[in-house]
């Protein structure tokens, strides 16, 4: 179990507010121009990836009580514990072991005193061979057919990291032989509309859920399945067609799917931590297994890296401690995720429940509510695009909004100038934040446009940029599955990093328990015309006008 402690009784908090005051008034400008190694001193390399950290409003001084801050949380210790399988999620009482699941070494990790490691590798062969059988045709559907189609069902931490990674590895896929779709959505458009692009005869489906009892998932499998058997007339047929990834046997039974088209997983697995699991059978497919490997392979090195790199030298440490510094510190908000890689368009929406499902607590783990902040709203989109669309706000906004700039050295469709386009456009940003435009600056650039005084005078106030805006630049060299893996597990480990100094649980996720319930109160009350008058007035106005609008 972590030991508790009050966030800000750490005696590094103390001296890190009075930094602050001192430090808030300097402009990143002028510690550049102090320092002309601050680009090495603040930049840490693990092997393709390099962080550059420098272009934060941080000096030594700050990353030493930051460490400090670390050290006195016992963040090395929380680590151990995480790695050799405690039962840090204690609300569920539950170990946290996503790293096993990419422990590509396979040295044993004890949950109750049992080596995990040889469920892992079942389950991974099971992968294996159901993956080679699939994509090489040798695997046919009722008609005979090889599978042209995976559909994945699954929502939340069952939908978002396969997404977000057969998105981005879309150049390892041959898309004309196979390809995969995502439904998540109860809303019916979502299953209508993937269901037009299918045949299925030469579909299969994934159920994707952890608990094989999530409403949307369940409902959206259901529909599958009629669908599915309106075409092929025979229970006999889901065999062939419906696989589960899913820890609950008795009801993957009770649904109709074969045993041996199950892919199990395990209690100590979270949700949105689950893409390393069967749950990431939809990727395997798509890329092929080797790929998948190669994934849990970079992920694993960058578990070694968290757990074995001194504090300072920590890629998933700096992040989280840097994030620390602005979230309770600065009073920054928001965190912005911001790659210039077309393919990881999905990185930011997967981060959001990543980060803000793990770290939007305000308990901490002796069960007492905060007076400090904890998580930070998580968003982004890709470069250039959020460039025209919501960079204004973070160049010239009255809110402070620290970014986290990825971009790869080298694209995987090196067309023309495409690319030097885009990371020029990386490269101006981050330096556009930090320095911003002073007033004479601004009035100079007018006044070459031949503007007269007055109007100089007038339009300057407009054209000026405050700057002092943070950034970290994370390069890497080529967004492969090794790479990629890697980069994911770099940003689950700073949510633990974080986790751990603001003293909170990080693993469950009971908020999302009350929307859950009221909606199945609800859903009885919406199966005939009878007036609702139940709840308060606004929610039985709104249920009561759905009927009558339903009904005119
Ligand atoms: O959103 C809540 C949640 O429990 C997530 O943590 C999880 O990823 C998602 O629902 C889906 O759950 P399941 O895999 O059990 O269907």
């Amino acid at each position: 179990m972590l030991a508790n402690h009050r966030f800000t009784d750490l005696p590094a908090y103390a001296q890190l507010q009075a930094h602050y005051d001192g430090l808030k008034v300097r402009h990143l400008r002028d510690l550049f121009a102090e320092d002309p190694e601050r680009f090495n001193k603040f930049t840490r390399r693990f092997e393709d990836i390099l962080l550059d950290f420098s272009k934060n409003r941080i000096t030594a001084d700050t990353l030493d009580l930051l460490v400090q801050l670390a050290e006195q949380a016992e963040l090395k210790n929380a680590i151990g514990k995480m790695f050799s399988g405690d039962k840090i999620n204690r609300t569920e009482d539950r170990a946290v072991l996503h790293v096993a699941l990419r422990n590509r070494s396979n040295a044993p990790i004890l949950v109750d005193g049992v080596d995990v490691m040889p469920d892992v590798n079942a389950v991974l062969d099971h992968m294996k061979s159901f993956t080679e059988r699939i994509r090489s045709g040798e695997w046919k559907g009722y008609t005979g057919e090889a599978i042209t189609d995976v559909v994945n069902i699954g929502i939340g931490g069952s939908d978002l990291g396969p997404v977000m990674v057969t998105e981005a590895l879309k150049p390892y896929a041959d898309d004309k032989k196979l390809r995969v779709h995502f439904v998540s959505n109860v809303d019916g458009v979502h299953i209508y509309e993937t269901l037009q692009t299918v045949k299925p005869e030469t579909t299969l489906f994934l159920i994707a859920s952890k608990t094989f009892t999530t409403q949307e998932t369940m409902t959206n499998a259901q529909t599958a399945r009629q669908w599915f058997l309106e075409a092929a007339k025979d229970e006999a047929a889901i065999a062939k067609h419906f696989a589960a990834l899913s820890t609950n046997q008795k009801d993957v039974e009770k649904f109709g799917i074969d045993l041996d088209n199950m892919f199990g997983f395990w209690d100590w697995v979270g949700g949105r931590y689950s893409l390393w699991s069967a749950i990431g059978l939809s990727i395997a497919l798509y890329v092929g297994f080797d790929k998948f490997e190669e994934l849990l392979d970079g992920a694993h090195a960058m578990d070694l890296h968290f757990r074995d790199t001194p504090l300072d030298q920590n890629l998933p440490v700096i992040l989280g401690l840097v994030g620390i510094w602005y979230n309770n510190f600065f009073g920054a908000q928001t965190e912005a995720i911001l790659p210039y890689d077309q393919y990881m368009h999905r990185f930011a929406a997967y981060f959001q429940q990543g980060d803000m499902e793990s770290n939007g607590k305000s308990v901490d783990r002796a069960g007492h509510p905060v007076d400090y902040q904890t998580g930070p709203i998580i968003w982004g989109e890709p470069g250039t695009n959020g460039q025209h669309a919501f960079y204004q706000l973070i160049h010239q906004g009255t809110k402070l909004i620290p970014c986290d700039f990825l971009a790869p050295a080298v694209s995987q469709r090196p067309i023309g100038e495409h690319h030097k386009i885009l990371m020029a456009n990386y490269f101006a940003q981050t330096e556009a934040l930090m320095n911003g435009k002073t007033e004479a600056e601004a009035a100079e650039e007018l006044r070459k446009t031949g503007k007269s005084e007055e109007e100089i005078k007038a339009l300057t106030p407009f054209k000026m940029f405050s700057g002092n805006r943070p950034t970290n630049s994370i390069l890497f060299k080529k967004l492969t599955p090794y790479t990629l893996g890697s980069l994911i597990a770099m940003y689950e480990h700073k949510i633990f990093t974080q986790g751990v100094i603001w003293d909170i649980f990080s693993f469950d996720q009971w908020g999302v328990e009350l929307g859950k319930q009221l909606a199945s109160r609800i859903l009885p009350e919406l199966q005939d015309d009878a007036p609702v008058s139940s709840h308060d007035s606004s929610t039985n106005g709104l249920m009561n006008a759905f009927k009558s609008m339903r009904n005119e």
